[in-house]
């Protein structure tokens, strides 16, 4: 492939048309289009899904044929990460807050696991999703610093027609903890449609439409540094994780005030 521009789609599996749409943005970019399946078991915490996580490398591997991929990378845990292997990439600062707060080890899981995906696949160019805005932050972070050599292309967030955002554990929701589960885009729209600045008057209007088993985090920060905001100037991102019968959900939403 020397010479040919290598674009890059990491995934965990169970592909939705958000892992698709990934897909679609790099294959106009890259000559050779790589996607990897791989569910980390570094970046699960012991009480969460992992022995569960959803599986489907058929159904998988048609999806990336339709979409162009070239290579589909599906290792074994045993030789991606083989005995011996005893490195961690650790982001500072971006990963304290939020998900890195509540999921403490997850973006050390993340990095490390992606690091090592850019070190065997080598890509010009990856894709990633907003709707995992944080992790997004923190992988662009690394590569900075870390001088990989990577251009990271964010991909839009894929919806449901009824605003809930795609993501492979959807499926566990029965159909009444769907309905609850919209109410974490509705919360996020209400706070971006809400006339306010005042960032815990926000949080309050958003509240007020959620109806969730258990409220993660609602926060709404700096889109860039991902610190809180106690008022919202410009540019903020409002970002939720909530559970809704036992299945953690996260989205995420720009909002923008004009400073007139
Ligand atoms: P996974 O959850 O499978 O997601 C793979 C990619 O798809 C991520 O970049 C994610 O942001 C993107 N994605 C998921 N749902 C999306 C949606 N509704 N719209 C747009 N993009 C969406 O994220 C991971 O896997 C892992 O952490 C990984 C980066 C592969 C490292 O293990």
């Amino acid at each position: 492939m020397s010479g040919a521009r290598v674009g890059f789609v990491p995934t965990m599996g169970y592909l939705h048309a958000g892992h698709t749409s990934l897909m679609d943005i790099a294959r106009p970019q890259c000559d050779q289009m790589v996607a990897s399946i791989f569910v980390n078991p570094l970046q699960f915490g012991p009480n969460e899904d992992l022995d569960v996580y959803p599986r489907d490398p058929e159904g998988d591997a048609e999806k990336c044929v339709a979409h162009g991929v070239d290579a589909l990378f599906l290792p074994e845990e045993s030789s991606f990460y083989p005995d011996g292997f005893v490195s961690t990439v650790h982001v500072d600062r971006l990963t304290e807050g939020l998900c890195g707060a509540k999921r403490p080890g997850h973006f050390d899981g993340v990095t490390t696991v992606v690091a090592r995906l850019f070190g065997l696949i080598r890509p010009d160019l990856a894709v990633f999703g907003t709707k995992d805005y944080q992790q997004i932050a923190v992988i662009r972070q690394m590569v900075s610093d870390l001088a990989l050599g990577v251009e990271i292309c964010p991909g839009p967030i894929v919806r449901d027609a009824d605003g809930l955002a795609l993501s492979s554990r959807n499926r566990f929701l029965s159909k009444e903890a769907r309905r609850r589960a919209l109410t974490l885009n509705a919360c996020l729209r209400a706070i971006g449609d809400a006339g306010e600045r005042d960032v815990a008057a926000l949080n309050d209007i958003g509240k007020a439409v959620l109806d969730v088993d258990r409220l993660d985090y609602l926060e709404i920060v700096d889109p860039v540094t991902l610190q809180p905001l106690d008022t919202v100037r410009d540019d903020a991102q409002a970002l939720i994780a909530a559970f809704v019968g036992g299945t953690r959900l996260i989205d995420n939403l720009r909002i923008s005030r004009g400073d007139t």
